[in-house]
C-alpha cells in the first residue's frame, strides 16, 4: 500500500503561498518541497478535496495546482493510487532524498552531478583486486559464509583502532556492506518502533532514512554552524532521554567538522550518564586532506560506543566494505540483526579490503592529495564567484557547507540543473526541516570540473535571486 501524506500536513509544509494565481503558488510550494525531498517520491499526495479543505483554497485551486504538477513531471495519477509525487524523468534530474551515486560525477553530456560526496577509486584500486584474485583459492573449498566477516580482516580492522588506542580485538569487529548497512545493523538490533534518536543537524540523508524505517522518532541538535556546542548537545540529550545518538564527529557529512576531545568528553559523559548508547560512524575517517594530530575515538570517552566503518571514502564506494566495532556484550544482538539481513559480505571484496589496508599509507596518500586540490579549487571558485556565501575550509571529509546570504537553495538547486549541475540543497540533510539557506558542494571530482561547476553554480544563484520570492522558496514550518 502505498504511503500517504495527510493533507493538514501538506499545508503545513507549505505554508504561505505566492496568491497570484494561488493555484500556481500551490504548485510551486509542493515542487520545492518534492525536489528538496521533504515531500518523498513515491508517497501519495492527500485528494484534491483533503486538501481544497486543508488550505482553504477552492476546489479548482487544488485541482489546477495538481494539472500543473503534473505537467512539469513532479506528480503522477494512477487509477486507483492516487495523486503520487514523483521527480520529472530526464537524465540530468537524479537528485533525491537518498543521495545516488552516479557514474564519475558527470551524467550526461556535460551535467556536473553534485549530488554524491564519494570519490572514485585512486590508482591502486585495480593492483588490489588483481592480487586478491590470488589470493581467492584457499576460499573456494568452502561455503564461503563468513556472517562476522574474514578473521584476517577482522583481525587487520581490530589493530587500526588498537593503534589509535582504543584496545580491540577481531571478535569486536562484524564486517559489513559500507557503513550505511552497519547502522541499518545497529538500527535493527536496538531500537523498537518510537524509540528517539538524537542526531546532528544536517546530518548525512541515508542515515536518516535508516534510522526512520527502524521507526526512530529523530530528533535533531542544530549543528548547521559547523559542529557541536557540546552544553547544548548534551542538554538535548537529558531532555530528550534518547536510545541512541548517532554523531559523526569526524569530518561530518556536510558541514566537515571535526569536534575536539574536550566536546567528545562532555557529550560521552552525558550519554553514559543517561544510559544512551552512541552510534558514531567514522566513514569520513580516512579523508583527513589536512593530517595533524587526532581527537581520540568516541568510544576511548564512552565504552559502550558503537563504531561504523567505511572502505568508501578512502577507497572506494564500490567496494562496500565497513565494519562494526561493539564492545564484546553486544555483539551477539548485532549479528542476530545482521542475519536478519544478510549472511555476510562478499569473500572477495573482503579479499582487496585486506590488501588495500595493507597499503594504506600510499593509497590514501594519493587520495589526500587528489582531493585537497579539488577542495581548493572550490573554495578558490566560491571565493571569486560567490563573496557573500560563507564557507570554512574544512580540515577534512569530502564537502563544503555553504550558507547563502539567504533562503533558496532547493530553488537554486532547481536552476542549476538547466545549468547542468546537479546539487543537493541543505533540506535534504536536515532531520526535521529547515536549512533551505545551506547548501552542500562536494569536492570529489576534479579540481577543473570542480571550478566549472562552482561558476554554473553562482549563475544560477544570480538567477535564483531575480525570482519571484513567494514562488521559490520552500516553507519550512516543521517541529517534529
Ligand atoms: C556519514 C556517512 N555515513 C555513511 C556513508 C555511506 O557509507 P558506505 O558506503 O560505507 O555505506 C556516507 C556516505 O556518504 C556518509 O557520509
Amino acid at each position: 500500500m502505498k504511503r500517504v501524506l495527510n493533507a493538514t500536513r501538506v499545508a503545513a509544509l507549505i505554508g504561505d503561498f505566492d496568491r497570484s494565481p494561488a493555484y500556481e503558488g500551490v504548485a510551486h510550494g509542493l515542487r520545492d518541497l518534492i525536489i528538496a525531498g521533504r515531500i518523498p517520491t513515491g508517497i501519495r499526495l492527500p485528494s484534491e478535496r483533503e486538501l481544497t479543505e486543508a488550505l482553504g483554497v477552492s476546489r479548482t485551486t487544488v485541482a489546477r495546482a495538481y494539472a500543473l504538477l503534473r505537467e512539469l513531471g513532479f506528480l503522477e495519477s494512477r487509477q486507483g493510487s492516487g495523486s503520487v509525487a514523483v521527480l520529472p524523468q530526464s537524465d540530468t534530474h537524479r537528485g533525491d532524498h537518498l543521495l545516488r551515486p552516479t557514474d564519475g560525477g558527470v551524467v550526461a553530456g556535460d551535467v556536473i552531478d553534485l549530488t554524491c560526496a564519494a570519490p572514485s577509486p585512486g590508482p591502486g584500486l585495480m593492483r588490489a583486486y588483481e592480487r586478491a584474485t590470488a589470493e581467492l583459492a584457499p576460499y573456494l573449498g568452502g561455503t564461503g559464509y563468513y556472517p562476522s566477516g574474514l578473521p584476517s580482516l577482522r583481525e587487520l580492522v581490530a589493530a587500526t583502532f588498537t593503534d589509535r588506542g582504543v584496545p580491540t580485538s577481531a571478535d569486536q569487529i562484524l564486517v559489513v556492506p559500507g557503513a550505511l548497512a552497519g547502522l541499518a545493523v545497529a538500527a535493527r538490533a536496538l531500537l523498537s518502533a518510537g524509540d528517539r534518536v538524537v542526531v546532528e543537524s544536517p546530518t548525512y540523508p541515508n542515515a536518516i532514512a535508516a534510522l526512520t524505517e527502524a521507526g526512530a522518532r529523530v530528533v535533531g541538535v542544530d549543528t548547521s554552524d559547523r559542529g557541536w556546542d557540546p552544553t547544548t548537545m548534551a542538554a538535548t540529550i537529558r531532555q530528550v532521554s534518547p536510545r541512541l545518538a548517532y554523531l559523526v564527529p569526524d569530518f561530518h557529512n556536510p558541514t566537515g567538522a571535526l569536534i575536539g576531545d574536550e566536546a567528545r568528553d562532555i557529550v560521552a559523559r552525558e550519554l553514559v550518564r543517561g544510559r544512551t548508547t552512541a552510534v558514531v560512524d567514522e566513514s569520513m575517517l580516512d579523508v583527513d586532506l589536512d593530517g595533524g594530530p587526532l581527537p581520540r575515538p568516541f568510544a576511548a570517552y564512552a565504552a559502550d560506543t558503537i563504531t561504523l566503518g567505511s572502505m568508501s571514502k578512502g577507497y572506494w564506494g564500490g567496494l562496500r566494505v565497513g565494519w562494526i566495532r561493539a564492545p564484546r556484550d553486544r555483539m551477539d544482538a548485532l549479528i542476530g540483526a545482521r542475519l536478519s539481513l544478510d549472511l555476510g559480505t562478499p569473500v572477495f571484496e573482503q579479499l582487496v579490503a585486506i590488501e588495500l589496508l595493507q597499503s594504506r599509507e600510499e593509497t590514501l596518500a594519493h587520495r589526500r592529495t587528489t582531493l585537497r586540490a579539488s577542495r581548493d579549487a572550490a573554495l578558490s571558485a566560491l571565493a571569486t564567484h560567490l563573496p557573500d556565501w560563507r564557507v570554512a575550509r574544512p580540515r577534512g571529509g569530502l564537502s563544503l557547507w555553504c550558507e547563502l546570504p539567504e533562503s533558496g537553495a532547493s530553488a537554486l538547486a532547481r536552476e542549476a540543473t538547466r545549468h547542468g549541475v546537479l546539487l543537493t540543497p541543505g533540506p535534504a540533510f536536515a532531520p526535521e526541516g529547515g536549512m533551505d539557506r545551506y547548501l552542500r558542494v562536494p569536492y570529489a571530482l576534479p579540481p577543473e570540473t570542480m571550478t566549472e561547476a562552482v561558476t554554473r553554480i553562482a549563475a544560477a544563484w544570480r538567477e535564483t535571486l531575480d525570482l519571484p520570492k513567494g514562488l521559490t522558496t520552500p516553507r519550512r514550518t516543521l517541529v517534529a
